[in-house]
């Protein structure tokens, strides 16, 4: 059970001295991940900050190590706030930067470190950080304790949980704090909750090209195929259009919704984990009012594949400002990204199952060799796509990309069919160890990098961990 109340009263005893650094015009540096869920979380934090008028800066990074903790404490701040980050170098940080930081966090750190008054996170107010707090709910709240009239602040919060995949409760629905910072959102009037179908670009695309964009579920055959999908949908006899203009689902009628999974049910036909695929179609589906319908942020769950495009693209500074209100250039530059990553995501999908020498299947630990085909900003999100394949629902899915420097990039996932428990942030922090690498994340979804020449007894000690 979440310790909300737990969460508020630590903040405010940390509120006061973040007001006397913001009122005696310190300098304080936000420093975020690169991610969906970090873009979102270092935007509200910063959003606060700047609304008491702060002297604030916000920074992104792609991960902390402890040279960029060196690098970052040259710089001399006054107060640094890490967002999404940093919790495995707690005592780095407390070593460069004494009692100047203060860190917000949902990943799952050691009990000495979630001791520390400075640190802030998940798991010690009675949360699972990797399924019902994510950073952006743990920065919401920080704002609210900084001051009650940042609710509006909450849509941020949401598009943060479901771009990290937190919609794990029943019906894909949100929970814990997560759902805490939800209810503010709908109570504010900016964001409705309704069950229905879940395609991509439910409100703003043509039904086909949502059918056809939609990777979670991962439907074979129709996800990334547009004009398959729409020569399935006009053998169905669906209408597609209405006058000249093509129908969204959003558009479609109760019956012509359930005619349109029956279609699609038929050309799964007998794949593995189809149902449940299907089943995993109809859910919790998250809309903002004030967004433009026509624009990929009135969704939530799009928005947070919006921001994520933009952190793995190399332009999380698009991300932040699209975040922090710009609907203009920033929105532009944004959805172009977002089209590129799709493209790039798809090639990537394409070429890893084309080739059936790039998945191996060792019992319930798939491998898939993304080496030379899959770029490695695009790994993450390709394996999450593949493991909600219904071929691999219930496996685990180790993924690796060439990285500079003759490193491997190294992304794993469990699917939501998984019989057992495996905790992957341990498995790929140890695996990695043994293979002079480093890694870490979450039990559901974490990562590593290696040496190539390791590539091999790596995924020996991850065999070895996730066993038969
Ligand atoms: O890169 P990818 O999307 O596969 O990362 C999955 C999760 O693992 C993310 O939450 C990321 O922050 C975490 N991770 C980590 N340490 C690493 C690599 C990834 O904590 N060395």
């Amino acid at each position: 059970m979440a310790d909300l109340e737990g969460l508020l009263q630590r903040y405010r005893s940390l509120v006061p001295s973040v007001i006397e650094s913001v009122l005696g015009g310190k300098r304080i540096l936000v420093v975020t991940h690169i991610d969906a869920d970090g873009l979102c979380s270092g935007s509200v934090v910063f959003s606060a900050l700047m609304r008491k008028g702060a002297n604030a800066t916000l920074r992104t990074v792609p991960d902390l190590d402890p040279k960029t903790v060196t690098d970052l404490a040259a710089q001399n701040y006054d107060l640094y706030i890490f967002v999404d980050l940093a919790s495995t170098l707690i005592s780095e940080i407390e070593a460069a930067l004494g009692g100047r930081y203060l860190v917000i966090d949902h990943h799952e750190i050691s009990e000495a470190d979630l001791g520390n008054r400075a640190v802030v996170n998940a798991w010690a107010f009675g949360c699972d950080g990797g399924k019902e707090a994510c950073s952006s709910a743990m920065a919401y709240f920080f704002a609210v304790a900084l001051d009650p009239a940042n609710t509006d602040l909450s849509t941020l919060a949401v598009v943060g949980a479901l771009a990290d995949r937190q919609d794990s409760g029943p019906g894909r629905s949100l929970t814990g704090l997560n759902r805490v910072a939800l209810e503010a959102a709908q109570r504010r009037g900016l964001l409705s909750v309704s069950n229905d179908l879940m395609f991509t670009g439910r409100e703003t695309r043509p039904v086909h090209e949502a059918v056809a964009l939609t990777s979670n579920p991962f439907l074979k055959g129709l996800t990334g195929s547009k004009d398959a999908v729409l020569a399935l949908l006009h053998q169905s006899g669906l209408e597609l259009k209405d006058g000249g203009a093509w129908r969204t689902i959003s558009s479609l009628s109760d019956d012509e919704k359930r005619r349109l999974t029956e279609t699609i049910a038929g050309a799964l036909g007998a794949e593995r984990g189809a149902t449940e695929a299907l089943a995993s179609l109809f859910g919790e589906v998250y809309t903002l009012h004030f967004e433009d319908p026509f624009t990929p942020l009135r969704d939530a769950r799009e928005f947070g594949t919006l921001l994520n495009s933009c952190g793995r693209m190399g332009v999380p500074s698009i991300g932040v400002s699209v975040c922090l209100g710009d609907r203009s250039s920033a929105l532009k530059g944004a959805m172009k990204t977002l089209s590129e990553y799709r493209s790039g995501i798809n090639k990537a999908l394409d070429a890893v199952t084309s080739d059936p020498a790039r998945i191996e299947q060792h019992g319930r630990l798939v491998l898939v060799k993304g080496e030379g085909v899959v770029d490695e900003k695009l790994l993450g999100p390709v394996i999450s796509i593949l493991t909600g394949s219904p071929a691999f629902k219930d496996k685990v899915v180790v993924g690796s990309a060439s990285s500079r420097g003759d490193a491997l990039k190294i992304s794993s996932r469990v699917g939501d069919l998984y019989d057992g428990s495996v905790n992957l942030g341990l498995i790929m922090r140890e695996s990695a160890e043994e293979a002079e690498g480093v890694g870490g994340g979450h039990a559901m979804a974490a990562g590593a990098k290696i040496p190539s020449s390791k590539a091999e007894s790596f995924s020996r000690a991850v065999a070895a961990r996730v066993g038969g």
